[in-house]
């Protein structure tokens, strides 16, 4: 049923602007470079990530919790983090073209641009946006757009170890917006300026911290897996001892196979005791944990899986993508799983003239939209209408004909296997039900 069709970026981009996923940001003055829109459909697939990463690791667990904390943060946050003396690119110039690069994104010594091979000495190059707070423009005002959620849930640990009394193992979860001025970004919604991340803290004790890292590593992989991925275009990669942090006890990406190469799009790290080590020490703040029973203060130990929404958002579209021959025509399929699909329904109207049928479709849009994401649209005719729901992923089609009027029944158009089947007005909402709600 499922061809392992490679698609290209191009296609991927294109149909992101086409149907309304994603669209270059303020596009009208020219575009800005690394910064996207997600439209219509692009916010519906997305908010379907993120819910879905929310159920799995926060709702589905006893050991998890949720935080939203502020984009911007006291800037000894990034003090003690590290951010504001380390978190640089090491960038060159190429003194043919004279455009800036991260020295690491040459391409065999080469210019990515235009093949020159001169530059200028490496320079750091810090990523976080500054900006000021207050109205004095002064060295005291200034402060950061977050480059990480993670420092947030840091800065919250003792709050909502106080507020929860929550026992160790547990573990913090926090989607949001974070922002780094990339030097060569690139590769659609892979690389941005302004994106969002999905983070977990994860609290442990010295001696379970290796175990639990492993387990967060499985059930990241699952997470992709068990919303379509398919397996053979998803790898773990253990970090090399000389790309680790001095205080990491290991890290492991989940690569994804995008037609660019395998690239992140998470990344599981022990990080030891260092981050809330590093916070005590610059907020004066005891940032221990007290076992319960022996009475024992300790610094917990943390494993961090941290994922991309944008990147995980840009993979399920890739792996989904679909083509193949129906009837001497090519039929584009996105086959996004039940979860993520922006659209569950749409009901399609096969006369627009004909009054009795346009309002038994659009009642029937009424109710089914209190239960799914549904759509409407009359504005074609019935091969077409089923080609662009097939090419946003629609699950169901529902069609209602002049017979519909009489045996008061419709047709229900399935997505990958395109069965139709005739059932009864009265049940459709319940057999989508069924049909949408098993896996979700
Ligand atoms: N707190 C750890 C941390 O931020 P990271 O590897 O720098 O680690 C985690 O980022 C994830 O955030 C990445 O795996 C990726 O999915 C996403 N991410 C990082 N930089 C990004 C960018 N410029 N554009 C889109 N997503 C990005």
């Amino acid at each position: 049923m499922r061809n392992a069709v490679a698609t290209s970026m191009e296609k991927i981009v294109s149909l992101c602007k086409r149907r309304g996923f994603i669209f270059p940001s303020s596009e009208i003055y020219g575009g800005l470079g690394s910064t996207w829109d997600y439209g219509p459909l692009g916010v519906e697939l997305k908010n379907n990530v993120k819910a879905a990463w929310w159920k799995a690791v926060v709702h589905e667990r006893d050991d998890m919790v949720g935080l939203d904390a502020s984009i911007l943060m006291h800037p000894k946050t990034w003090e003690a983090s590290g951010h504001t003396s380390n978190f640089n690119d090491i960038v060159v110039e190429c003194k043919k073209c004279n455009k800036r690069f991260r020295e690491d994104h040459l391409i065999k010594g080469k210019c990515p641009q235009c093949g020159g091979t001169e530059f200028t000495e490496g320079r750091a190059f810090n990523l976080m946006f500054k900006t000021q707070v207050g109205a004095v423009a002064d060295e005291s005002s200034i402060i950061y757009l977050r480059p990480e959620t993670a420092q947030g849930i840091f800065v919250n640990f003792k709050n909502v170890l106080d507020a929860t009394h929550r026992k160790l193992p547990f573990g913090i979860a926090q989607i949001g917006k974070s922002f780094r001025n990339e030097v060569t970004p690139g590769n659609f919604t892979f690389r941005m300026r302004e994106f969002e991340q999905m983070e977990i803290e994860y609290f442990t004790t010295p001696k379970d911290a290796a175990a639990c890292y492993e387990r967060w590593i499985n059930e990241r992989f699952s997470w992709y897996t068990s919303l379509g991925i398919r397996k053979e275009n998803l790898q773990q990669r253990p970090h090399a001892s000389d790309e680790l942090a001095h205080y990491a006890k290991g890290c492991t990406d989940i690569e994804y196979q995008f037609p660019f190469g395998w690239s992140e799009l998470e990344g599981i790290a022990n990080r030891s005791d260092y981050d809330l080590k590093q916070h005590a020490k610059f907020s004066g703040v005891d940032l221990q944990y007290q076992d319960p029973v022996t009475t024992e203060k300790f610094f917990p130990h943390v494993i961090e899986p941290s994922g991309g929404v944008d990147r995980a958002t840009l993979a399920f579209l890739v792996d989904a993508y679909d083509e193949e021959e129906v009837e001497g025509r090519q039929r584009v399929v996105l086959r996004l799983s039940k979860p993520l699909a922006p659209i569950k329904v749409a009901v399609l109207p096969l006369i627009k003239k004909n009054e009795p049928l346009v309002a038994l479709a659009k009642n029937l849009k009424k109710d089914l939209q209190k239960e799914f994401t549904c759509v409407y649209d009359d504005t074609a005719a019935i091969g077409k209408l089923y080609r662009r729901q097939d090419e946003i992923g629609t699950f169901y089609c529902v069609t209602v004909d002049v017979q519909s009027l009489e045996d008061k029944q419709v047709t229900v158009r399935e997505r990958d296997t395109m069965r139709q089947e005739r059932v009864p007005v009265d049940n459709v909402q319940r057999y989508l039900e069924d049909k949408l709600n098993k896996n979700l």
